[in-house]
């Protein structure tokens, strides 16, 4: 992955809203923001969009509409605001906001769910910032709790997700899905609740996308 595209999305997330209590967007959520130059005439849901960098990366790309989501309410307002005053009305149009949790993903059959979930093992959570923890809980001892409960419920016919590197992701395949193919890769600098996993902070992270085996590959 060209690390200009991903500065490129780091910028552009580090001048979006961001409520309190809503993630704020990391090189992760810049890194897969760079992957989604391939949404033109997409339906695509960004699921768990937080302050919406890649709900903004796939209408930026041309998307034919983006289905935001996330349980929390506070994102989608951030989400909404940032489409308008980065992309403005006419993208505002193509997207639609939609207040659920992961469980319930089941019937947006859309080509592409892009996510990238909280994938902290449960072990490095007390190094979050209390504030921070809410958005980074749900990983699961082996970080791919989060990935497995998409994977579980998604209808979408692909799913891309970031995963730190360090963890195994072939461990979260799940029935219907084929075997993860990397889409980009990139070396990042790091939270420092990583630290006791990746000690100096600077760590591969990889975006992979699953497609449902009964399906060929779209890209
Ligand atoms: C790590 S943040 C990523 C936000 C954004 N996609 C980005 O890359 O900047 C994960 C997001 O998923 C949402 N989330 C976590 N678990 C969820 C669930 N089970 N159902 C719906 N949203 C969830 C959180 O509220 C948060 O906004």
């Amino acid at each position: 992955m060209d690390i200009t595209e991903i500065e490129h999305w780091n910028v552009v997330g580090r001048k979006l809203a961001v409520s309190e209590g809503v993630h704020r967007p990391s090189t992760f959520s810049a890194l897969l923001a760079a992957t989604l130059t391939d949404c033109r005439n997409l339906v695509v849901v960004d699921a768990g969009c937080g302050a919406g960098l890649a709900t903004v990366a796939a209408l930026a790309a041309g998307a034919r509409h983006v289905i935001a989501q996330d349980y929390d309410p506070a994102a989608l307002a951030d989400t909404a605001r940032n489409v308008t005053d980065v992309l403005g009305p006419e993208a505002r149009r193509r997207l639609t906001l939609w207040e659920a949790d992961w469980t319930m993903l089941t019937p947006m059959k859309a080509d592409l769910l892009a996510v990238n979930p909280p994938q902290r093992p449960s072990s490095l959570l007390p190094d979050v910032p209390e504030d921070q923890r809410h958005l980074h809980s749900g990983g699961g001892p082996d970080g791919l709790d989060g990935i497995r409960t998409v994977l579980s419920h998604a209808g979408a016919h692909r799913v891309r997700t970031t995963a730190n590197a360090i963890l195994n992701l072939t461990e979260a395949s799940t029935p219907g899905w084929s075997a993860p193919r990397k889409v980009a890769g990139a070396d990042l600098p790091l939270d420092p609740s990583w630290r006791s996993v990746v000690p100096d902070l600077r760590g591969r992270v990889d975006v992979w996308e699953f497609h449902r085996s009964d399906t060929h590959p779209q890209s």
